[in-house]
């Protein structure tokens, strides 16, 4: 839910609010001396302002500590992003259990190598009018990393251990109206407490909330849809006030604005009001149609506005039946899904709109249609974007129960506090249309022994009590564990992780009928890398701390995406899957997990800079029905290589194609049944190398010629190409544009081995914000206006100021011909 006029609605769907009062953007202005207005409720984000210390302090919590030498920060913010990276920070001697290792080794990049661990402090002064007084003040946090203590004028007002979760304190009892408030936040990351990099600080929203005694509980209005057809859907709405005796008026908008609906509540339940609403030909919610309504319940004492919350939500029905496997508004479809963690690569952990939106435009394009945030709980605005953009959502919440995988992990919380993390996780979510499963845990130790079934059993039914409408699964990869137990068989969805040797047995096994899942492929690659012979082969090495990106390439535990496709396409019982992972994430640099400078992952089929490698067009050639796939690799720059064996593989959507080498033709391939690989790729084994232009053409059915793709060997490096996601930004000082650099010969060939560095300086109304080339091994700050190129390129992200103006980016590099672009930031 959000309180009324989201800001993040209001950047990307005006239509949403339009006819709905627009002061509490105005209030984001007047901060800190916030003013009340005649509003009866209002929302601001604490981002500016901030003071910020990295080390412990005894008294930094009180009202008379001065903050004046610490940094000034906004938030969302993250304090190890800057680095350096260090190969001692988190150094663990361990055996990864669950990657079937049982010695321990030294494990140099496993949370990334940045500086995330131990304590800090973010200050903040602000005012409330006196006008506040009788008001009811609330302070959510959408997530701290980790175990934020929160003071509010030397008083411990509340604390959370898990780092990824929301929690709010009413507030009211400690604050100041008319004078000086000090918010103070201690946090602190152990060492080995995670098995990636997790970020550190407030690196998601703050929110100061203003409303009145008698008004509507914070995530107090649930929105569901339980009847839903095309002529007409019921809403059930029930909304939760702090003291029983006024009237709630709600009113239902179409995606344009326009009242759908209106209804007084007749029922109350003691404090809690259920409303059942008919809405007459309703748009429904899917990935393909994200179709969002808004309800803006209204509280009033006689004719006095007490509260306003409006909350999106979609029509959608979604069922899972055993012989059907999952619908969603009675078609059947299988996810499209992909695993992501929570880091924005070079943007670290710190929560930034534009930069998810990226991601899921990227994965749009790709065909997917689902995400799993592994593995914990998604922010806010990601699931924001997801309703708006069309994605459903696989909704995490731990990767450990009670049996730890890492020293410090979440299982020294356990069982204090997996309830409250899963009431509030549904709490804070629950009307989003995008979220259609939740996730228990992942690959928890505690599939072992009967402790974790009765835990598994505890879990699910906290969900089912908090959600009835949707299901619950967990991420197992241990099968056959779980299917002795019973663990697997009580859950609602059995969620496999890899295994797909297994597959067949587990769906006997279990009875529900259906199988996902729930975390596939496991392939790595580096982008533009490519290594002789080609090979399939698991953990493979090389010197240089590269993988293959012939995507033959994958983990003992894991297999190659083809063997993923087969079970997906033949098998009517498997309900989806989620791809391991759509980007690369900072820490986990397995097979090179022992191998320093390796300090991201690998796995991903978009890089750490979101540049997608080769697997995202084998994806794509799958996934994406509306565009087709014409995919060829590897790039044709191989001095050295002359006469020697280079295969070509194709990507493509079509069945058939021809490859030509220099106008010689080098043989038509088609799809067949040989194999997995031959399934599903388009693969000329014994091309012998020699420079030149290589030719793709596709076939159609009937044979007839319908796409070509060319690849010609680049001469020396020439000139530097800018191409920006977006040219026009929004100048509120967070949008940000994504600018990929990369280089060409002087007949525009693109120059793919180049490794050249690159310079950048920007001026106007915006700023260098990061760079990344989506090198894993690379030690170069993101933070920095410089870097090499990696496989001939990089991404440059630049940001817009607070005053509308032109965005000018140079790039620079020795003996190249300068690249330059222009952006526009308004308001
Ligand atoms: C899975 C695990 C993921 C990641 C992946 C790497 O077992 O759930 O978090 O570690 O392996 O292959």
């Amino acid at each position: 839910m959000k309180n009324k006029l989201s800001k993040i609605s209001f950047l990307f769907n005006p239509k949403v609010i339009s006819g709905i009062k627009k002061a509490s953007l105005i209030l984001l202005l007047l901060m800190p001396a916030i003013s009340l207005f005649s509003q009866s409720r209002k929302e601001i984000l604490l981002t500016d302002g901030w003071k910020f210390f990295k080390g412990a302090n005894e008294i930094a919590y009180r009202k008379d500590f001065s903050d004046k030498t610490w940094k000034s920060v906004s938030v969302p913010h993250d304090w190890a992003i800057e680095g350096p990276f260090d190969k001692e920070i988190d150094k663990q001697m361990v055996a990864i259990e669950q990657n079937g290792e049982s010695k321990p080794s030294e494990k140099t990049g496993r949370t990334g190598a940045l500086p995330y661990i131990g304590e800090a402090w973010y200050r903040n002064t602000f005012r409330l009018p006196a006008s506040a007084k009788d008001k009811r003040i609330i302070l959510q946090f959408d997530g701290a990393m980790s175990e934020p203590k929160v003071y509010l004028n030397g008083i411990k007002v509340g604390e959370w251990n898990y780092g990824y979760n929301y929690f709010y304190i009413d507030v009211t009892d400690q604050i100041l109206t008319g004078e000086s408030n000090i918010l103070a936040v201690h946090l602190k990351n152990r060492p080995k407490s995670s098995r990636w990099y997790p970020g550190a600080g407030l690196y998601r929203n703050v929110h100061i909330i203003i409303k009145e005694k008698q008004s509507i509980e914070q995530w107090g209005v649930s929105i569901t849809t339980p009847i839903v057809s095309e002529a007409f859907a019921k809403v059930n709405i029930k909304t939760n006030i702090t003291t029983a005796g006024a009237k709630l008026v709600t009113e239902i908008l179409d995606r344009a604005g326009k009242v759908v609906a209106v209804d007084t509540a007749k029922t109350f339940f003691g404090t809690q009001a259920d409303q059942n609403i008919k809405i007459q030909n309703p748009g429904l919610w899917s990935p393909e149609t994200p179709n969002l309504y808004t309800a803006v319940s209204r509280l009033y004492n006689g004719n006095n506005l007490l509260d306003e919350v409006t909350t999106r939500f979609g029509v959608r029905e979604i069922s899972y039946l055993a012989g059907t496997g999952f619908s969603l508004n009675g078609k059947v479809r299988k996810f499209k899904g992909v695993c992501l963690h929570h880091d924005l690569g070079p943007l670290g952990t710190a929560i930034n709109i534009a930069a998810l939106r990226r991601q899921l435009m990227i994965l749009k394009d790709m065909g997917c249609d689902a995400i799993r945030s592994s593995h914990n709980m998604p922010s806010l605005e990601q699931l924001e974007l997801c309703d708006e953009l069309g994605f459903m959502f696989l909704a995490e919440t731990f990767d450990e129960w009670a049996k730890p995988k890492v020293e410090n992990g979440y299982h020294l919380f356990f069982d204090t506090d997996a309830e409250k993390d899963i009431v509030n996780l549904i709490k804070a979510t629950k009307n989003h249309p995008s979220i259609v499963m939740w996730s228990a845990g992942n690959e928890v130790p505690d599939q072992f022994g009967a402790e974790g079934v009765k835990r598994a059993k505890w879990l699910q039914e906290i969900f089912h009590r908090e959600d009835p409408t949707r299901p619950v699964t967990v991420g197992m990869d241990q099968v056959k564990a779980t299917m002795a137990s019973g663990f697997g068989a009580l859950l609602d969805i059995p969620g496999l992780n890899y295994r797909v040797h297994l597959y067949d047995e587990a769906y006997k096994a279990f009875p529900q009928g259906m199988l996902l899942g729930s975390e596939t492929a496991s392939t790595v690659s580096s982008r533009g890398i490519y290594k002789f012979p080609v090979l399939k082969g698991k953990n493979k090495t090389y010197d240089d701390f590269q993988s293959s990106s012939y995507d033959f390439e994958c983990c003992d535990w894991s297999n190659l995406p083809d063997d993923d496709f087969v079970m997906q396409d033949d098998k009517p019982w498997v309900i989806g899957e989620f791809v391991w992972t759509g980007f690369d994430y900072l820490g986990e640099p397995t097979p090179y997990d022992e191998s320093w400078p390796s300090r991201s992952s690998y796995f991903g089929m978009c890089d750490l800079a979101g540049i997608p490698k080769d697997r995202y067009y084998l994806y794509r050639s799958r996934w994406n029905k509306d565009k087709p796939t014409l995919h060829m690799l590897p790039h044709w720059n191989w001095e050295g290589r002359e006469g020697q064996i280079t295969p070509v593989f194709v990507y493509t959507s079509y069945d058939s194609a021809e490859l030509f080498l220099n106008g010689k033709s080098l043989g038509i391939q088609k799809k067949n049944n040989s194999s997995p690989q031959n399934r599903y790729r388009l693969m000329w084994t014994d091309v012998k190398y020699e420079p030149g232009t290589l030719k793709i053409v596709a076939y159609d059915k009937n044979g007839t010629a319908v796409a070509e793709e060319t690849k010609t060997t680049a001469g020396k490096p020439y000139r530097i190409v800018l191409d920006a996601d977006r040219k026009e930004l929004t100048a509120d000082g967070k949008d940000i544009s994504f600018i990929t650099a990369s280089v060409v010969d002087k007949n525009g060939n693109p120059c793919p081995t180049t490794t050249q560095r690159l310079n950048f300086e920007v001026k106007g109304a915006g700023a260098f914000k990061a760079v990344c080339n989506g090198d894993a091994t690379s030690l170069e700050m993101f933070d920095k206006p410089t870097m090499k190129l990696f496989s001939g390129k990089l991404v440059i992200l630049v940001q817009s100021g607070k005053i509308p103006g032109d965005i000018i980016l140079k790039v620079k590099g020795s003996s190249l011909k300068e690249g330059e672009l222009t952006l526009t930031s308004q308001k």
